[in-house]
């Protein structure tokens, strides 16, 4: 930001601030008067939608359906204006909100509302920029179409790893990548957010903006509405890998296999992930072997491809296939995640994570037979939040301790089940938490994933230290907290 754009800046926030002390009438109660103040306020570039029509049905649903709630009216904006506009009728009316970008957070009212949904699908442009370096991204695009635009032109952006997952709250909560390795998380390879304030503002947020950088690199969507990443694009070639299946007689090998890549490989260039499945009764072991090249080096993944599987899809391909190659669809039509950060996944970490899965795999299925539980294993290089030394970031809180994402996976389908599954899922999280710091590879101190943590996790195990500065800057350019209007992890 220039000099002059942060004094315009700093009067408007006045403006702003003052303007929603309580002179108006909260319209908390109306949410309906709100959307038609909304549609008679936007441009023609924008739409608000109603229940019984296809627009608005699209832009309330998410990856789970546990998820998705019926809001009163949704909102497709489609210039950053009408996002100013949108926002500033909302905190004015201190009408609840949502905002959208793939739909995949699986907890409930982080992205969904009873309130007015603001879907930012209208947001679609890749733009590759050659001479920068850079590739400019809409934030209302899952990564497959980003990747799918990319193909064939050598470049490629640091994002999502399975098929169908928002940019949006990927990037601005951290993003686990396949490149992550090479480059650091997503939020380390942005060259600038554009963004629309609390107070309607538009603005660009890049290195020299100071706060608010910090601040969007992991706050999520604290700081008001992101409309277009910048991101740092790479070279790429064709990968290889895909996803191979194994029934549960493979488990000895294939973890031994696992945990000698992680605690010896130094090829930058491979990453996996292995998930220990419990699916209707049965458990089901799938790999996902990634190499950034056409080939990886000889003997790399031989040790885990060698046991017989149940199904094989591991080639040379575009990126934009090996994203598409992951089954994703979700067996229960519900789901919750949780996270258990590690440090390296030692063979008896991998008996702890066995354990943990037949054990509270016995307790989802009784009350719910076809419920699934998936222990997902994410090693990463111990370099992973190396690559942006001399910007700290929101998340992680600190660069020093080598924590990667070992996450779990709950799926079920009744609604009535939903707090029971919740809550097991926390008390497996935590026992499997505890296994793992008695056998040196999870610290109590640690910081958990936001884009993986239930909903109840307080946000300073997930900021840490940077909780404070965040509340700071938060004040500073919401005043009237107009994003607490939306859920999420609140500072
Ligand atoms: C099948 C699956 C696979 C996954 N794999 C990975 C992985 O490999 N690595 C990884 O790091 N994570 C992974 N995740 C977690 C993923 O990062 C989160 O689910 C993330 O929130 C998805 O972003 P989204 O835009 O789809 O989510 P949404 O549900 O749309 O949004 C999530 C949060 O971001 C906010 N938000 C969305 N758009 C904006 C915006 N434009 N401006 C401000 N705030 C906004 C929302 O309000 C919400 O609080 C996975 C999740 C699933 C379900
Ligand atoms: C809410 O707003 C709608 C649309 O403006 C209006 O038709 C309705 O009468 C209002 N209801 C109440 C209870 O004020
Ligand atoms: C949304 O409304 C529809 C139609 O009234 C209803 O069938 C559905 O159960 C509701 N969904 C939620 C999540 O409340
Ligand atoms: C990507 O490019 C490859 C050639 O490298 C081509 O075979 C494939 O069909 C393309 N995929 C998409 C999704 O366009
Ligand atoms: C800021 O970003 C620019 C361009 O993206 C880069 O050249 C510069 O090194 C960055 N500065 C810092 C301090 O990271
Ligand atoms: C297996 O896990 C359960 C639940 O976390 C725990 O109570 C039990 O002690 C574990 N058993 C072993 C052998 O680790």
């Amino acid at each position: 930001m220039t000099l002059a754009q942060i004094s315009v800046l700093s009067s408007l926030v006045a403006l702003v601030s003052a303007a929603s002390t309580p002179s108006f009438s909260p319209q908390y109660d109306n949410v309906s008067a709100t959307c038609a103040r909304i549609a008679k306020a936007i441009s023609s570039s924008s739409g608000v939608f109603y229940p019984d029509s296809t627009q608005y049905a699209a832009d309330i649903a998410h990856y789970s359906e546990g998820s998705t709630q019926n809001s009163t009216c949704s909102v497709e904006p489609g210039t950053t204006e009408d996002v100013g506009i949108i926002l500033q009728i909302l905190g004015r009316d201190r009408t609840p909100f949502a905002v959208k970008g793939g739909g995949h957070a699986t907890n409930q009212g982080f992205s969904s509302t009873p309130g007015v949904q603001i879907a930012m699908s209208r947001f679609s442009t890749v733009q590759n920029n050659p001479s920068s370096g850079t590739v400019d991204v809409g934030a209302g695009l899952i990564w497959d179409s980003v990747y799918e635009a990319l193909n064939e032109t050598g470049v490629g952006v640091v994002g999502g790893r399975v098929s169908g997952i928002g940019v949006s709250g990927f990037t601005l909560g951290g993003g686990y990548s396949w490149k992550t390795n090479q480059y650091g998380l997503s939020l380390d390879n942005v060259a600038a957010y554009e963004l629309v304030l609390p107070n309607g503002v538009v603005t660009s947020i890049t290195n020299t903006s100071g706060d608010l950088w910090f601040a969007l690199r992991g706050g999520s969507n604290n700081f008001g509405i992101v409309t277009k990443f910048t991101l740092v694009s790479h070279p790429q070639t064709d990968v290889w890998g895909g996803f191979v299946v194994f029934d549960g007689s493979q488990y000895g090998a294939l973890s031994a296999a696992v945990s000698n890549f992680d605690l010896t490989n130094t090829d930058k260039k491979a990453q996996l992930i292995f998930t220990y499945g419990f699916l209707s009764g049965n458990v089901v072991l799938s790999l996902n072997p990634f190499y950034d090249g056409p080939t990886p080096p000889q003997g790399l993944f031989d040790a885990m491809l060698a046991p017989p599987s149940l199904s094989r899809d591991v080639k040379t391909r575009s990126f934009s296939s090996l994203v598409q190659s992951v089954p994703t669809e979700s067996v229960g039509t519900r789901q919750a995640y949780s996270t258990v950060p590690i440090l390296k996944y030692t063979p008896a970490l991998f008996q702890a994570i066995q354990n943990s899965s037949q054990f509270w795999s016995a307790r989802l299925t009784a009350v719910e037979p076809d419920t699934f539980l998936t222990i997902n294993s994410e090693p990463f290089s111990d370099a992973l939040y190396s690559y942006s030394p001399s910007s700290p970031s929101a998340y992680p809180p600190t660069r020093d301790l080598p924590l990667t994402p070992l996450n779990i996976d709950v799926g079920w389908s009744d609604p009535a089940n939903d707090a029971f599954m919740r809550a097991t899922l926390a008390q497996a999280t935590a026992d499997l938490h505890a296994a793992a710091v008695k056998l040196g590879q999870a610290v109590e101190d640690d910081f958990l994933y936001g884009n993986y943590a239930l909903a109840d996790t307080p946000v300073d195990k997930i900021y840490g230290k940077n909780v404070e500065r965040l509340r700071a800057i938060k004040r500073k350019y919401d005043p009237g907290n107009v994003m607490g209007l939306a859920g999420g992890f609140k500072l």
